[in-house]
């Protein structure tokens, strides 16, 4: 007699047994060209995706990088203020914003003589893709939140500390700076992710007759549920289109 599936193991996902933070982080490192980071196993096909030792900048294609990142950061940070999905209010807050610091940035550049650029067509494009996902698609948006603030804390210091050493006279700007220790704060920002993974988006009720359901019939409670396997599943397909954007943005750097 065979076993029947119920018996069967289930599938384990890498780093599940951590945490959804420790997926997603996973799904991410692979993401990554060797020269990247040691983890990558894509091959190189974009400027941005070789070594950071070997990058050409340019001032002009770093001030479009700026603008393009303070566009993506305001729209990040001022999803998650409206908080359109209750569990976006988990991130308010976190230490790790970045408008502000990017503003005083460009502030600096201004005063120093440089023409600030308008945002351009990668920065544009993907604050609208975020403010879209924003609305409908919840687990999608996790994705991209945690994976822009957790690039920048990473590779993005490395790209800083390039460009400053190639063209700012090792001048380290406030993009790079953090209130605090970064790491706490990183360590604070993963609790809430693996907390926001384990109850759903989706208010729940459990009526008189037991049953659940979405809409609130009188005398119910509200309950939630862990994300499903396929919301998770749907959040780590989403890393590969947050690479994508951001990768155009970093690219300007070397335009
Ligand atoms: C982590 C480099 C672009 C997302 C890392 C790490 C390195 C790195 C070296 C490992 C850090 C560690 O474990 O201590 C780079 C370089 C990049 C780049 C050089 C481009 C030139 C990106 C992009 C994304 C991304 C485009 C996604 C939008 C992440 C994430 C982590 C990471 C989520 C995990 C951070 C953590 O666990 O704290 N990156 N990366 N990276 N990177 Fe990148």
């Amino acid at each position: 007699v065979s076993a029947s599936t119920a018996e069967m193991p289930r599938k384990r996902y890498p780093g599940e047994a951590k945490g959804f933070v420790e997926e997603m982080r996973f799904v991410a490192m692979k993401l990554h060209t060797r020269e990247q980071a040691k983890e990558g196993e894509k091959e190189v096909k974009q400027p941005e995706e070789r070594s950071v030792r070997q990058w050409e900048p340019t001032i002009d294609g770093y001030l479009k990088f700026l603008v393009d990142s303070r566009l993506v950061y305001d729209t990040l940070e001022s999803i998650v203020d409206k908080a359109t999905f209750p569990i976006y209010a988990e991130f308010k807050n976190t230490g790790l914003e970045r408008l502000e610091n990017l503003a005083n940035d460009l502030k600096w550049f201004e005063e120093q003589g440089y023409a600030i650029p308008g945002p351009s067509s990668p920065g544009v494009t993907y604050a609208e893709y975020l403010k879209e996902i924003s609305e409908n698609d919840p687990q999608a948006f996790i994705c991209h939140f945690y994976n822009t603030y957790f690039a920048h804390s990473a590779g993005g210091r490395m790209i800083g500390r390039k460009v400053a050493e190639k063209l700012l006279n090792n001048k380290v700007l406030e993009f790079y700076k953090w209130d605090g220790d970064l790491s706490q704060l990183l360590q604070n920002v993963r609790d809430k992710l693996n907390k926001v993974s384990e109850v759903s988006s989706v208010p729940l009720f459990v009526s008189l007759q037991n049953s659940l359901v979405n809409s609130r019939p009188p005398d119910s409670y509200l309950v939630f549920q862990s994300w499903t396997r396929e919301e998770k599943n749907h959040c780590l397909e989403e890393t590969e289109k947050s690479f994508k954007h951001s990768g155009d943005i970093l690219r300007l750097i070397l335009s």
